[in-house]
């Protein structure tokens, strides 16, 4: 039986530059997809995939996103008043503890920026989830890799098949032999030059782990783009524990650009049951 994972890291120190000039002063994740910013969806997969712990890697400027996860009082105080319901918030409410921040000084890589929270992850295995890339799915993305873990433990990366031509942004899996979604990893390669890539089975940003991956990064050996990539650091796992890509069954909406905003906010609105009608309708009016 696979130890459980009950911490996630987020990391939410990005400056978010593709997205200005919006992100000058609201952080990226604070952007709004239908009505509620891109760090709910993630932090939602995260609480029904059975996580307990958040553990957000900030930076400076991101202090709107710990506010967003605390109370309002004067803005509860106010809905009260005035006879309206608080439910609106619940989401955004957390219990004592439940998140943790830590700050990456220094924008040097997502492998740093997971490794910032090493001393708060410890000694058990963790989820990551990157924000900007809201997965949409029934189960969602991360639980439907938990019900993965329960089964083949060690560690498992959520995988997606993107066009040759594409291959060259992610971080892309060599697959070995598969057994329904899930399949071996024989190796990992953080933006592979074009055409060279092992596979169109990118890494869409979300990953349980286990703690030895922390191991790897203490080394602080940069990788593609001068950064330390998280992909070098799980890929000099490979071969001492067990590596799976689970082949995710869902969407996926790249957040991390102004173009895949609007396309998140078309989709997920659409999905809706309130604003949905609505929104249908006027997209086929257009
Ligand atoms: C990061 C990861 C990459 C992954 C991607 C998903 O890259 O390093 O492996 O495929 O997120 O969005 P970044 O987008 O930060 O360059």
């Amino acid at each position: 039986m696979a130890n459980r994972v009950r911490k996630a890291v987020l990391p939410v120190a990005g400056l978010g530059t593709r997205l200005l000039p919006a992100t000058k002063s609201i952080p990226k994740e604070m952007i709004t997809v239908v009505d509620r910013p891109l760090i709910q969806y993630a932090v939602d997969e995260a609480r029904e995939a059975g996580i307990e712990e958040l553990i957000f890697v900030t930076g400076r400027g991101k202090s709107a996103l710990v506010d967003y996860f605390d109370h309002a009082y004067e803005l509860e105080a106010t809905l009260k008043a005035k006879g309206k319901s608080l439910d609106v918030l619940a989401p955004s409410n957390v219990t004592f503890g439940e998140v943790v921040t830590v700050r990456q000084q220094q924008p040097l890589g997502l492998g740093h920026a997971v490794w910032c929270a090493r001393h708060i992850v410890g000694d058990e295995p963790f989820a990551v989830l990157l924000p900007d890339e809201l997965m949409f799915g029934t189960p969602n993305c991360l639980a439907q890799m938990m019900r993965a873990y329960d089964r083949v433990g060690g560690n498992i990366v959520a995988a997606l098949e993107v066009p040759a031509s594409e291959t060259h942004k992610y971080g892309v899996i060599d697959p070995g032999p598969s057994d329904g979604r899930l399949t071996q990893i024989r190796g990992m390669v953080e933006k592979p030059a074009a055409g060279t890539a092992p596979s169109n089975l990118m890494l869409p940003g979300r990953y349980i782990l286990q703690p030895e991956v922390m191991r790897q990064l203490d080394a602080q050996e940069t990788g593609a783009g001068g950064e330390i990539q998280l992909t070098d650091a799980m890929a000099r796992l490979i071969g001492t524990q067990p590596f799976h890509a689970f082949l995710f069954d869902g969407a996926r909406y790249d957040c991390g650009s102004a173009e895949g905003f609007v396309i998140a906010n078309i989709a997920m609105a659409m999905e809706r049951e309130d604003v949905g009608p609505a929104v249908r309708e006027f997209i086929a009016r257009l």
